[in-house]
Parts: C-alpha cells; sequence; structure tokens
C-alpha cells in the first residue's frame, strides 16, 4: 500500500523511488530552531534525519572565533544572498544608502549612483547556509525576549506553558553558563550552550570620554551615574521582577565561551553525532529540501516524508550557484513527522511549495493546495535598527556600553530600545560590510522592539525550488511614525550624552543621522530612519496564532494547522518580534518544540 501510494507521487521523471521510512523524524534545517531540536529527539531514542542545504564549518576559525563575525557574514563559503525591499515604492528603496546593483561584471555596486547598465538587485540580507544556521555568522548576542512577548502566546492560546516564568526553564537547560560562579538558580550550567560576558573594567576609569559618556546615558536614563560602572555589570539574562519595565545598563552576554569561541547548534549537532551513546541522528548536508510529501488519501493531509534535491549550492541565494545546475532529486520518508526549521524566509517557502499557503498564491503557480493557509508567508516583522556614527577627535578607548531604555513617546511603560555603544561603525548590510571609517570611529547601535508594523511577506516568484522568493519587510506600514519618533528620540538621547566626552575627545564629528551641515530636527531624523533602517531580525512568516485566527499557520505546539504530522520550529513561529535578539528565543522554542513533540509520541505510544 505504501508502494503505490509513493509510486503515485512520484509521478515526475528523475524521483527515485523512495524506500520505506527509516527515520522517525525528519528535520529541515540544522539553525536554532532545527539543530537542537533533531539532537533531542535524537538523544530521546528516536531516529531522526536532519537535512542542512549548507556544509560544516564548525572547524573554521572564521566561524569558530567569534571575533570574525563580520568576516564570517560576508564569506562566500556560506552565504545566501537575498535582496529584500523595505516597502512597496520603488523611489523610496532606490534611496537606501546601501541599496545594491549587479554590475554583469561579477562585482556588485552598492549606492545610490549605479554605473550605466548595472541591474538593481535590492537590499542585501545575508543568512547562513550552514549546519548552525545564522547562528553561525551572527553578532552572538544572546538576549530573552521580553516576558510578554512569551505571555502574548498565552493570551492568543490559552496555553500557559508559554508563561514567561515557565520558559525560563527551556533557557536553563541549554545553558552552559560561563560568566557566573555556579549555582545562581536563574541560570544553566550543563547545557550545551555557552554563554559569557565581556570586561567591563574599562569604565573604572574616571578619565575616559566614554566613561563619561555611560555617566551621562546614566543621569539621562534616571539611573544613577555613582553607580553606572556597576551598573554594566547588570544580567542581561537575569529574571527581574518586571524587568520588560526595567531601563539599565546591562552586560553584553554572548553565546561563546569565556575564550571568544563561538557556541551554537553546530557544536551540539558535532557533540550528538559524536557521543559514544550513538544517538540516532543521521546528518545530511549540501541537500535542499525542496517540498513535502503528503498522504492525502485520509480526510486530513498528513506529511509523510520530503523531497530533496541534493549537492551543494543548489539555491539561487547561494553566490556559489551555477546557472542551471540541478542536483538529483530523492523522496526520503518519516515514520512519525516532518519538522520544517528553514528561516523566516525557507519556512513559509517550503511550506508554499508543498501545498500549504494562501490558495490564490498556490494557484498561480500551478500548485496543488493541499490546505489554504493565510498566513503562510505574510507578517514577516522585524527590529528596526540604526545608529549613531560619528568620529572623535582622538580614538575613543572603551569597551561596550550596553543599555535598555525606554524613550518618552513609547506607547508603554515598557522599554523600547536596545542599544551598544563603542569604538566600531555598523550601519547595516552590504557586500562587504561593515565600512572603516578610522580609529576614532564611534557608534551607537540601536534595536527598536516590538515594532507596530508586521505588514511584511515571502512570496513565491515560482514553483521552482530553486528561485529565491520575493522578500519585502514593507517598513513602519502601520504606525510607522511612531515608531520613527521612538527611534529619533533614543537618537537625541544618546546624541546629549555624547556631549560630555570632554577633552579631548569633543568635538564628535557626526556622519549620521545628522552630518554636518544638516539641521538635526526630528523630521530630519525620522526621514533618515526610514530611509535607511536596516535589520536582521527577521520573523513571524508562519506564526502561532489563536484558533479562529484565519492568519494564524501554527497552534501552540508549533502543528501546522489543517494538517498531520507537520510542524514548523524557527524564528518563523514567533507571533511577535522576540525582544530585541532573536537567536536566544530561537534556541528556547528548538528545545520546548522537542519536549512537546517527545510527549506527543510518548502519549501515542501509551494510548496502543
Ligand atoms: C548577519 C547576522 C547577524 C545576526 N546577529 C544576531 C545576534 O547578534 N543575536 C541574535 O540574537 N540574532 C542575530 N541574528 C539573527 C539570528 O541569527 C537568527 O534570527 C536565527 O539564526 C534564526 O534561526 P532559524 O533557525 O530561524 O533560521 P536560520 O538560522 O536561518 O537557519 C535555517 C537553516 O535552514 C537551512 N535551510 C533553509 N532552507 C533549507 C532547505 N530548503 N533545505 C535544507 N536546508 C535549508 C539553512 O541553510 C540554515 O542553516 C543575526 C542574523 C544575521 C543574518
Ligand atoms: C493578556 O490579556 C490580558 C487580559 O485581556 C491583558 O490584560 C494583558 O495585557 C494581555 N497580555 C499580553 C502580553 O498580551
Ligand atoms: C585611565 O585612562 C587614561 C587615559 O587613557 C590613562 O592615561 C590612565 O592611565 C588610566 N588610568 C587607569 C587607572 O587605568
Ligand atoms: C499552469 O498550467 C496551465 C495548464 O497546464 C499552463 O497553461 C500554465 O502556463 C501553467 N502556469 C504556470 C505558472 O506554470
Amino acid at each position: 500500500m505504501r508502494y503505490s501510494l509513493l509510486s503515485a507521487l512520484a509521478a515526475s521523471a528523475f524521483v527515485a523511488a523512495a524506500e520505506e521510512p527509516s527515520y522517525d523524524y525528519i528535520v529541515v534545517g540544522s539553525g536554532p530552531g532545527g539543530g537542537p531540536l533533531a539532537c533531542d529527539l535524537a538523544r530521546a531514542g528516536y531516529s531522526t534525519l536532519l537535512i542542512e542545504a549548507g556544509g560544516d564549518e564548525g572547524e573554521n576559525p572564521t566561524y569558530a572565533d567569534l571575533a570574525n563575525f563580520n568576516e564570517a557574514a560576508n564569506d562566500e563559503a556560506t552565504r545566501w544572498d537575498f535582496w529584500v525591499k523595505h516597502s512597496d515604492d520603488p523611489e523610496r528603496e532606490l534611496k537606501f544608502g546601501h541599496t545594491t546593483w549587479d554590475t554583469g561584471d561579477g562585482t556588485f555596486y552598492v549606492g545610490t549612483e549605479p554605473p550605466e547598465g548595472a541591474k538593481h538587485l535590492g537590499i542585501q540580507y545575508p543568512r547562513a547556509a550552514v549546519l548552525g544556521g545564522c547562528a553561525m555568522h551572527n553578532g552572538a548576542v544572546c538576549t530573552l525576549p521580553q516576558d510578554e512577548d512569551w505571555n502574548i502566546i498565552v493570551n492568543k492560546t490559552g496555553d500557559k506553558s508559554w508563561e514567561a516564568d515557565k520558559m525560563r526553564r527551556y533557557f536553563q537547560k541549554i545553558e552552559k553558563n560561563d560568566y557566573l560562579p555556579s549555582g545562581n538558580a536563574e541560570h544553566g550550567y550543563t547545557g550545551w550552550l555557552s554563554t559569557s560576558t565581556g570586561d567591563n573594567s574599562w569604565a573604572k576609569n574616571d578619565s575616559l570620554p566614554a566613561t563619561r559618556i555611560l555617566k551621562k546615558i546614566a543621569e539621562l536614563t534616571g539611573q544613577d551615574p555613582a553607580k553606572a560602572t556597576d551598573l554594566l555589570n547588570n544580567d542581561m539574562l537575569g529574571a527581574y521582577e518586571n524587568r520588560d519595565e526595567m531601563t539599565s545598563f546591562f552586560n553584553m552576554v554572548s553565546h561563546g565561551d569565556k575564550n571568544g569561541k563561538r557556541s551554537s547548534p553546530n557544536n551540539y549537532v558535532r557533540a550528538t553525532l559524536a557521543d559514544p551513546k550513538k544517538y540516532p541522528l543521521t546528518l545530511q548536508l549540501h541537500t535542499l529540501v525542496t517540498r513535502v510529501l503528503f498522504d492525502t488519501a485520509g480526510a486530513v493531509p498528513k506529511a509523510i516524508g520530503v523531497e530533496v534535491m541534493e549537492g551543494a549550492s543548489m539555491y539561487k541565494a547561494d553566490p556559489k550557484h551555477v546557472d542551471g545546475t540541478k542536483g538529483p532529486i530523492k523522496q526520503i520518508l518519516a515514520k512519525r513527522e516532518v519538522i520544517v526549521s528553514g528561516g523566516a524566509f525557507n519556512s513559509p517557502q517550503i511550506l508554499k511549495l508543498s501545498g500549504i499557503g494562501p490558495a490564490a498564491e498556490l494557484t498561480k503557480f500551478n500548485i496543488t493546495v493541499v490546505k489554504d493557509l493565510p498566513g503562510v508567508g505574510e507578517r514577516l516583522a522585524d527590529n528596526y535598527e540604526g545608529s549613531l556614527l560619528a568620529l572623535g577627535q582622538v580614538p575613543i578607548e572603551s569597551g561596550l556600553i550596553t543599555l535598555l531604555f525606554r524613550t518618552p513617546s513609547a506607547p508603554t511603560a515598557k522599554r523600547n530600545i536596545f542599544t551598544w555603544c563603542a569604538a566600531f561603525s555598523f550601519e547595516g548590510f552590504w557586500p562587504g560590510f561593515p565600512a572603516y571609517y578610522g580609529p576614532n570611529q564611534y557608534t551607537c547601535a540601536m534595536v527598536h522592539m516590538s515594532p507596530k508594523s508586521q505588514a511584511g511577506s515571502v512570496r513565491l516568484v515560482s514553483a521552482d525550488p530553486q528561485d529565491v522568493p520575493d522578500i519585502n519587510f514593507r517598513f513602519y506600514r502601520d504606525n510607522g511614525d511612531d515608531d520613527l519618533k521612538e527611534l529619533t528620540e533614543a537618537a537625541n538621547l544618546l546624541r546629549q550624552a555624547w556631549q560630555a566626552a570632554g577633552d579631548p575627545a569633543l568635538p564628535f564629528e557626526e556622519l549620521h543621522p545628522c552630518p554636518a551641515g544638516t539641521e538635526c530636527t526630528d523630521a530630519h531624523q525620522m526621514e533618515h530612519f526610514k530611509l535607511q533602517a536596516y535589520s536582521h531580525h527577521a520573523s513571524s512568516t508562519c506564526a502561532i496564532g489563536a484558533d479562529g485566527d484565519v492568519m494564524a499557520v501554527l497552534d501552540s505546539k508549533f502543528r501546522v494547522r489543517g494538517v498531520q504530522g507537520l510542524r514548523v520550529v524557527d524564528a518563523s513561529a514567533f507571533p511577535v518580534v522576540p525582544g530585541a535578539f532573536p537567536v536566544l528565543p530561537t534556541m528556547i522554542i528548538s528545545t520546548k518544540a522537542a519536549e512537546e513533540i517527545i510527549a506527543d509520541a510518548k502519549g501515542a505510544a501509551a494510548a496502543l
């Protein structure tokens, strides 16, 4: 019976006949969403196949040494270039300072005055196709979301297991704390994810301009300037009461160990494969999942496996992809479930290619609709990011100043801005980022939390799984001026603090948002952040939502609504952008999902 079902599925030519299912679970994508989950399932004794489009760069120092993160994000070995839009307005798109063009001779042009004949690509949005996903090239900033970002899921779904205080348990389970003495009840010490912090002792030196900036920020944000140095050691991952409303400096936590080695799902997968207990985990690299296979014979379609295209660089976002190259197509079956964890761009694409998505969009590309789910690929959201960049008169010696605070027009009592200031430059992403402005460069980078708009989308351009979908964030579409005002208020506060730097640092020559010669009005800055904001925390394209919400893609157990045997576990699952940085929240939900899946499997076994 199984065979006849499959021969029907394998109608198209070049498809190798699938064999009897040899895995309990198939997990698609080894990033923060899929990697930990696959390991946990295998460690619980379930045979699990983890499929990853990229290779393994775990030993490569570009990835293994956290200090090289900018090189990692630029590295062609793993880079997937998505060329995204920030709006539906083509004129506005051309004003993004780092918009990128293909010159036709194998090079990019970045900027607003392209050479004749160059083809407009859009805004570069890097992703890492590699064992460990974007946790292998990211800045490794490790934060928990706002408590509200978990509680909102309880409100939507009634599932109390998402309450913020209960979610801490998953964090403790994965954490291997490398910066606090053992025994701190808010932390974990035996997990697979190392966490560490930098050294803040620089701030004890009162004669440094950066220390004066720190104290001024303290004064402007209602903190005691005399205690500012100690406040820099506040634990960013601590369980403070009312933490969503807590304006404070914090230590900057990274997912790395105290020797600066990156810690990510890559380590966990490799440790699981190497374990003498021989857990039933199989890793298949360099394999692009092209769709999920369904048994549609019953009343409810059931996911039974995946179709893959084997070979490296099969996806056209990969700069190493050679036009026209195709790998062999195979089918692989799962006895229990398929879990899609391709990230916020690829998970909705995979679902749509499999017939799960807005019916009209699928029909346009002759994709047979398995389940009409209008929310797939919609509600794309991201933190808005912007920066203040200036040149001091001398190099500004310091470590990081990390601060979470609330600006006056924030809609609630909750903090809305995460900022970190230091002698570096960060202005977003483009081929070859970041720019170097010399030793005197100084930046406060800002991440705006809880964006009011979630109007972005990931939509198919064809039914070809090698094609890259159309991605448009539609930044600021709903109540955008409110968010722009909040960013501007934050910039004004930080700029004011800079003026306390004193000799020999001042005057700071600002490069943006207010370069010399511009009148630094709020309107000017709002326009700057509207046109030049960047982002790299995409989420919510397969969001968890309430029963009866047509835009809900998942239930609170990550199950794709309307089908069986299929879940999505990655940054696409969050109904709202989780806090200021998504990587730790994504690893947390990966761990939660594994527990849910194992509980279901055990429940089913008990029922037999
Ligand atoms: C440059 C950069 C810097 C960042 N810095 C930070 C930071 O400092 N802190 C922070 O919290 N967050 C940061 N982020 C964001 C964070 O890394 C991501 O939110 C997080 O990695 C999302 O995890 P994910 O599992 O949803 O997706 P991903 O990390 O994208 O993982 C998805 C995986 O699935 C694979 N895949 C996709 N499609 C297929 C397919 N069809 N077949 C097979 N495999 C497939 C991909 O190759 C990839 O390995 C950064 C992101 C970028 C791009
Ligand atoms: C949850 O719902 C309650 C009652 O409607 C409301 O007071 C609270 O603000 C909501 N919380 C979140 C996080 O949405
Ligand atoms: C403080 O910084 C100044 C300026 O860099 C330096 O000259 C001085 O030695 C530092 N003091 C201490 C105690 O480190
Ligand atoms: C869909 O199928 C129809 C009928 O076979 C064909 O005419 C049309 O070109 C197809 N459209 C696409 C986008 O492939």
